[in-house]
């Protein structure tokens, strides 16, 4: 997969790229470019954003940026999916990521400040993602969510099998996970479960479904 970032914080990225799961699939699985809106911006002294018509606080970054930046990166108009990073967007899920996962390239664009001009969602944009019902001070740690999620889904990121059985996954019927324990096997008087100490693996597969289930029921 292909993924193009657009921001004005790229250097804001770096950690995540050193990190696992991206760090492992980075030039193999996922090729990754940022780029930053100033750096072809048709104003003058890297000016991305601009006072909002109507008045009010904030500034907004300005569709000709946007449209400067997508026709530097990609010429003509992109086949592929160009998303916008908004609190205003749909929700981001698991279903999304999967959904995502599946493309060969894909766009995001961030914001800060006030955030778009309404014409670059509406004119330049295919879809428009939030990751939930908080505003942020920008779209970079949206995209970070965003890149993270899907990474995980991309062959080659995680150990094998290790990404099956998590919440929300079809193995799990859309649900939450079991609980883990580890060592030791006492603390504090706290124990761990005697069946997943038994050894037997029908019993610790029926408890985890078990357990599973009675996570997933709404409260
Ligand atoms: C301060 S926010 C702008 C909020 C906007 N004025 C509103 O009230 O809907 C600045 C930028 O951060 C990003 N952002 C903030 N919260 C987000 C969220 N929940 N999901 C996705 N992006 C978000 C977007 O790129 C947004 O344009």
């Amino acid at each position: 997969m292909r993924l193009d970032v657009f921001t004005q914080l790229p250097h804001a990225f770096a950690w995540l790229t050193e990190q696992r799961p991206l760090a492992g699939i980075l030039g193999d699985g996922l090729e990754l470019r940022l780029f930053n809106y100033r750096d072809t911006t048709p104003l003058r002294a890297g000016q991305v954003d601009d006072e909002p018509y109507g008045g009010g606080a904030g500034m907004v970054l300005r569709v000709d940026v946007v449209a400067a930046a997508l026709e530097a990166a990609y010429g003509e108009a992109p086949s592929h999916r160009v998303i916008a990073l908004t609190p205003q967007g749909r929700p981001l899920t698991q279903a999304v990521v999967e959904e995502l996962a599946g493309e060969r390239q894909l766009t995001l664009l961030s914001s800060r400040f006030e955030g778009f001009d309404e014409r670059i969602v509406r004119q330049l944009c295919s879809d428009a993602i939030s990751i939930g019902p908080y505003v942020l001070s920008g779209g970079e740690l949206p995209a970070m969510v965003l890149l993270d999620a899907i990474a995980r889904r991309l062959p080659g990121a995680l150990a094998e099998g290790s990404g099956e059985h998590e919440s929300f996954s079809t193995e799990l019927a859309g649900g939450l996970e079991y609980p883990h324990y580890t060592r030791p096997a006492e603390f504090r008087g706290w124990t761990v479960p005697e069946v997943l100490l038994s050894g037997d693996h029908a019993r610790v597969e029926a408890w985890r479904r078990e357990q599973s289930r009675a996570r997933s029921v709404p409260s």
